[in-house]
């Protein structure tokens, strides 16, 4: 079933303002569904956690809710989900907390196709442990991540594969399965960036093959908040840093101090909009969401193709390249102009994007246009509209 575009863009309050939004790589707009959910837990009587009275049994609820809803939208149990402040602090978290018993002759594997916050935490890890790191490269020209030479970086002394669901820079979407099934094989750990890949499509983390999987509640319709998903067994040997009275079991343990109840309440709100993009009320949530990921993703992919086709047919525009079928992102340049130039002048046209190498600060450095300012970004969400395409092309064509 396709979705009703009009109906989705009705959950965002904030695009009756008029920006054309591409910017969503960077972060979507909130769902009302999620911005009331806040709101009600900063109205209402939301103590700390106890069980002792209501208040306190209502922040337990709003987080026990949470990971439920996280479970659900990216598969796994909800007593494998951490939250924490953002992507990047849960990878530091999770990095250090493997690192505990590495040294030399351990190895991990990144790639130069990540986000930074995928690639620093891992080589600092490794670097205090005098462990190596190892890289795998992408292909400059096509954008792929090929999976073969992970045969040649994965031995038995790899620790950990450290690979991307999608790259945040041209959308590519490595082929994380069988890297994940090469990692297993030689009895690594596979730690998979979904942040930017799970709001583009249904994501199963048992699919994947990741052991832990990270996902940023800011990139699909929710608050500035994150996630970290594994099975509770592979939590339960890692023992991070934490206070003496804080709860030592899984997942609390990796969660310093008070957490965040009204954003919890939020990521909540913000995947039961994603469960009600399709009309569908009589299945259950992961059902739902599966459904509906699936009709964002047919939705997306089409507004895409016409916005790529119509960038490349624009004299004096260069598209970075990359794989048909990644996620619905392009980095552009337009003539010799510096992109923050071009960002600038979309900007001044209500038109949302972001220039500059949006800390995918290897592959920008690779493809040697780190220097110069990077990439012009464009990302569809699924409130984008064909309009908003048009507007974005005419634009571009206007800033030459
Ligand atoms: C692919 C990817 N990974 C990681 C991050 C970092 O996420 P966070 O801001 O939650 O640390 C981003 C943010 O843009 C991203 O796009």
């Amino acid at each position: 079933m396709p979705l009703d575009i009009d109906r989705v863009r009705a959950e965002y309050p904030a695009l009756r303002e008029g920006f054309a939004h591409f910017d969503g790589a960077a972060g979507t707009l909130v769902a009302a569904r999620s911005s009331d959910a806040i709101t009600e837990v900063t109205r209402g009587a939301v103590a700390n956690k106890s069980t002792a009275f209501a208040a306190g049994r209502r922040a337990l609820e709003i987080v026990a809710q949470a990971r439920s809803a996280v479970a659900d939208l990216v598969g796994g149990v909800a007593d494998g989900v951490v939250f924490g402040q953002s992507a990047t602090a849960l990878t530091y978290l999770v990095s250090r907390a493997l690192a505990d018993d590495w040294g030399p002759g351990d190895e991990v594997v990144v790639s130069r196709l990540d986000h930074d916050a995928n690639v620093r935490p891992w080589v600092q890890a490794a670097q205090r442990r005098g462990a190596t790191v190892r890289w795998a490269d992408f292909d400059a020209a096509t954008g792929a991540l090929p999976t073969a030479q992970y045969r040649d970086l994965v031995s038995e002394r790899t620790r950990v594969v450290a690979v991307t669901g999608a790259s945040n820079a041209i959308g590519t979407i490595p082929d994380v399965a069988a890297i994940a099934a090469i990692a297993h094989e030689a009895g690594a750990l596979v730690y998979v960036d979904g942040v930017h890949r799970t709001p583009h499509e249904p994501i199963d983390v048992a699919a994947l093959g990741a052991d832990f999987y990270v996902t940023s509640a800011y990139k699909w319709s929710g608050p500035h908040i994150a996630a970290a998903i594994a099975d509770p067994a592979r939590w339960e040997p890692l023992r991070p840093d934490k206070l003496v009275p804080s709860p030592d079991n899984v997942p609390e343990r990796f969660e310093h101090g008070t957490q965040s109840f009204e954003l919890l309440a939020g990521v909540t709100g913000a995947v039961d909009h994603l469960a009600s993009l399709l009309p569908e009320a009589d299945r259950d949530r992961r059902a739902r969401v599966l459904a509906s990921m699936a009709a964002v993703k047919a939705y997306e992919q089409g507004l895409f193709a016409t916005l790529l086709a119509g960038l490349r047919d624009i004299a004096g525009v260069t598209v970075c390249p990359a794989p048909a079928g990644g996620c619905p992102t392009v980095a552009f340049r337009v003539a010799d102009h510096d992109p923050a130039r071009t960002a600038e002048r979309l900007g001044d046209e209500g038109i949302c994007v972001f220039a500059g190498d949006y800390y995918a600060a290897e592959y920008f450095q690779t493809v040697g246009l780190r220097e110069t300012g990077g990439a012009v970004r464009a990302s569809v969400y699924h409130y984008t509209t064909p309009d908003e395409v048009d507007r974005l092309l005419d634009a571009v064509k206007r800033s030459r």
